[in-house]
């Protein structure tokens, strides 16, 4: 039975979406049906394709009670829209349907298992005495019904002066036993971030096995979205902060991005630490999901966007929200590294190689521009001559317009730029990260969809995301150097 809520969602965003046009869309990144899009949610590999929901407002182009938007891919590129997936329509998400992941039950049915939010009412439009617990939904693929027993997991089910506000975001998983995990966030007494896991034998019915980790204010507040995985012999957890502080150049103000990676203790349940990390040096990244595809790889979707970054919305969009390019992500040298998906291979045309260029000054390339791009740019200094002082790239780039990649090799700072991409808001434009390179020579891999770069240095070690809405007209690249670089480029045009 579906709910008068949903079916209006439904029928909405299939009328409305007809007032987008595909050239005003993203060519190769998920981005919104209509309406509002934030964190991945339920990213899972389901009869045969792939499955990725989100949180979904569709009525406008802001928050609001959040739905599960729906898309399935055979390549993780090409998306396909599905009907909207869960609306707040039950006593126990009456709120809103907040983030949560999938896992395929053993009759074949997809388990969505998700924060139902529900409050007292609002004031000065703000919820008030907000409750927060983790829900069920169980469907085909296309249609899912909320579960009799919902909440499977609420305010009882936490550690002694943990919120029952701030409790959310669960992430199952199915143990080779066959039982199932789930781990889910949650603000504890300290006022920082916590992360709970639950078992359940039949993905039903569910209880606390531990404390799996505890910020202890050590990165910012409230810990959001986490996820939980085996990789590469060590165990991580991926979960994206609010409030933080900087600290260097590795993590900034506001809503973050945070890599744990350490030991999972079997015996005690708790998770351990070793090595901290951004996960992205950009601007535009948040609340990111893995997966494990069918052939052995832990991908990697991220929200595009960030909470500090809102303003950027365009005036007369009816969609906000896109995801990252999916990435493979795979450990080394005790970090996260990142890189895109090898599907975007099969949209690569127009191979330009060039090698031993020599850049003094400003330099453009033939063949090299447009907006849907992937290119590799690997640079070192000019054997027997000086170090050179600084390293650019400028792209999306015409008389008027263009967003700067700049590279200084004497502090290893790495700065992106986009403060002229057309921008009419003042939000954060601009980051630096600190980068390695062995005595100036590194390399960038740069992929461009029509309103996002995103940047992967040194095989994936860092990655740097941002969006930037300029106009399509703007399809320069050039490349500014103050001392001489050597470089190799080769650049293919994704479409
Ligand atoms: C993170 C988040 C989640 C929450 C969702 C609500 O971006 O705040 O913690 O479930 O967004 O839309």
């Amino acid at each position: 039975m579906i709910s008068e809520t949903l079916r209006e969602a439904r029928r909405y965003e299939e009328v409305a979406e007809q007032y987008i046009s595909e050239s005003d869309r993203p060519a190769f990144h998920l981005s919104t049906r209509v309406g509002w899009m934030n964190d991945p949610n339920g990213f899972s590999y389901y009869k045969g394709q792939y499955h990725l929901f989100h949180q979904y407002y569709p009525y406008e182009v802001k928050w609001g009670p959040m739905h599960w938007a729906h898309a399935v891919s055979d390549d993780l590129l090409h998306w396909t829209y599905l009907p909207c997936a869960l609306a707040p329509d039950s006593l126990p998400d009456r709120d809103g349907c907040f983030s949560g992941s999938a896992v395929e039950l053993p009759d074949g049915r997809q388990l969505l298992i998700y924060t139902g939010v529900v409050s007292a009412g609002r004031r000065m439009g703000e919820l008030e005495n907000v409750v927060q617990h983790q829900c069920l939904a169980v469907g085909d693929g296309i249609d899912y019904e909320k579960y009799v027993g919902n909440p499977v997991l609420n305010g009882d089910d936490v550690p002694e002066g943990c919120s029952k506000e701030d409790f959310r975001d669960p992430h199952i998983w199915q143990e080779k036993d066959g039982t199932y995990r789930c781990v889910v966030a949650v603000r504890p007494a300290d006022g920082s971030g916590m992360i709970l896991l639950y078992s359940s034998p039949d993905g039903f019915n569910w209880k606390f096995e531990s404390i799996l980790a505890e910020n202890k204010n050590r990165f910012g507040k409230m810990w959001e979205c986490p996820d939980f995985f085996e990789l590469d012999g060590k165990y991580v957890l991926l979960t994206s902060p609010q409030d933080m502080l900087p600290e260097g150049f590795e993590y900034h103000n506001g809503n973050g991005t945070l890599c744990l990676i350490g030991n999972f203790d079997e015996e005690t349940k708790k998770f351990h630490d070793e090595y901290n990390q951004a996960i992205d040096y950009g601007i535009d990244f948040y609340a990111p999901q893995t997966l494990l595809a069918p052939d052995g790889r832990r991908i990697m979707i991220g929200w595009m966007q960030n909470w500090d970054t809102l303003a950027m919305i365009r005036m007369k969009a009816l969609w906000f929200g896109q995801m990252t390019i999916p990435r493979k992500i795979h450990i080394k040298n005790n970090r996260l590294y990142q890189w895109p998906i090898r599907e975007i291979e099969t949209l690569r045309s127009n191979k330009i190689v060039y090698q031993n260029v020599i850049c003094d000054g400003e330099l453009r390339l033939e063949g090299v521009s447009g907006r849907q791009v992937d290119m590799t740019v690997s640079i070192r200094p000019v054997d027997g001559e000086d170090i050179y002082n600084k390293f650019a790239l400028w792209f999306a780039e015409n008389d008027e317009f263009h967003t700067a990649l700049s590279f200084h090799p004497s502090d290893s700072i790495m700065k992106i730029d986009r403060k002229f991409s057309g921008t009419r808001r003042a939000v954060i434009h601009q980051r630096r990260a600190k980068v390695s390179h062995r005595n100036g020579a590194l390399s960038m891999r740069i992929i461009l969809d029509r309103f996002s770069t995103e940047i992967f240095l040194n095989d994936g070690e860092q990655v740097i995301t941002a969006t930037i809405y300029t106009d399509q007209a703007a399809d320069g690249i050039k490349f500014i150097t103050d001392g001489k670089v050597m470089m190799d480029v080769e650049k293919y045009d994704l479409i």
